[in-house]
């Protein structure tokens, strides 16, 4: 992914490819003329560089040989109806940064999309966990909580309208930050306490915004306010205790954590998918409550398809196929060798560990 400054373009250039924020809407397209009006707009915007790709990165192409047809066929649409979703996400956010605008149409087709196309397929969506940018992370990241969120709504039997309902609350549920500063969303390490005390607004803001701005119903403006509460009442903004959240802002708080642990950030690796499950499992008690979290844990598989893993045997492998009631004894094809080692049958060999 390329950066360009503002500084590198001449004015009355013509612009030849995209160019996207930091949260990856496009700010100038192609083929526009690049005048001195412009220039003045965007700096005044503290707009000082761009980035010329927003390759969502399918890992299918990768991994093309280790699978049947319809399992590629399944993860490249997957794969499709994420990106389109980042697209119309993104843009309808910028939108209303500026504009004050929201077309909750958009919105809530982008949610029905989402929840339709996951059910009957949560193996291919969990792999597409391979998308994982570390530029662009606000809009990915509301996107992901709403893939977790309907696999999590999925293995509770939540109805259609339900798992719909909670997939637009995890889209909307960090609207509130669309108020934070650039400065301190892709800030490249830790916030200052003031940094910090300012971006826990973010769920108030969030709440007035859905509730009183956008006309959304309780729940969703509660989803906003509520998802960094935690059990042990020392989350934010209330200290609120655990019961008396709404269902869908307990599920999104695991959601939400689940994702920011597992995805890559500027200053830091994200953790691989068994090691965020792990790591869920380990604030059972003081953030998060035991039987939500493990149902979520349940939900998502710990070496999800594509998943690259080192055996006891010594071989390394591609996860090919996942036991649904056994996810953690996945059928596994060799990389070196042409074979497949099934984990359901083989119980003497298991999973040592998962490859990068
Ligand atoms: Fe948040």
């Amino acid at each position: 992914m390329e950066k360009i400054y503002l500084s590198e373009l001449k004015s009355n250039e013509t612009i030849s490819r995209d160019l996207y924020n930091t949260h990856g809407a496009i700010l100038v397209h192609k083929g526009t003329k690049m005048t001195d009006l412009l220039k003045h707009k965007l700096l005044k915007n503290d707009v000082q560089f761009f980035f010329s790709t927003r390759k969502l990165t399918p890992i299918t192409a990768e991994y093309a040989k280790f699978f049947d047809d319809t399992t590629i066929r399944k993860a490249e649409k997957a794969n499709k109806v994420y990106q389109e979703s980042f697209d119309e996400l993104a843009n309808q956010f910028e939108f209303f940064k500026d504009n004050y605008h929201l077309n909750k149409k958009v919105i809530t087709d982008i949610a029905t999309q989402l929840a339709d196309s996951i059910s009957g397929s949560d193996q291919v969506f969990v792999g597409i966990q391979g998308i994982k940018e570390k530029d662009f992370y606000t809009y990915t990241h509301s996107l992901n909580v709403a893939v977790f969120s309907i696999i999590f709504a999925n293995s509770m039997s939540l109805s259609t309208a339900e798992t719909r309902e909670i997939a637009l609350a995890a889209l909307l549920h960090d609207i509130g930050k669309i108020q934070m500063p650039d400065s301190i969303l892709t800030k490249p390490f830790k916030l200052t306490v003031s940094e910090m005390n300012q971006m826990k607004n973010h769920p108030k803001i969030g709440y007035d915004i859905l509730k009183n701005e956008l006309s959304y119903s309780e729940e969703i403006a509660l989803a906003a306010l509520q998802h960094h509460e935690k059990v042990n009442k020392k989350g934010y903004p209330y200290g609120l205790s655990w019961d008396s959240l709404h269902p869908y802002s307990r599920m999104l708080a695991i959601c939400d954590i689940y994702d920011a642990v597992t995805t890559n950030r500027v200053y830091r690796e994200g953790m691989l998918p068994h090691q965020g499950i792990n790591f869920l499992m380990s604030i059972v008690g003081s953030e998060l409550d035991f039987s939500l979290t493990t149902q979520f844990v349940r939900s998502i598989a710990p070496y999800p398809l594509f998943t690259k893993v080192l055996l006891n045997t010594g071989e390394e492998g591609v996860v090919i196929r996942l036991h649904g009631n056994y996810p953690h004894r996945p059928v596994v094809r060799l990389i070196h060798h042409n074979l497949v080692r099934d984990l359901m049958s083989e119980l003497t060999v298991f999973v040592s560990e998962v490859l990068k």
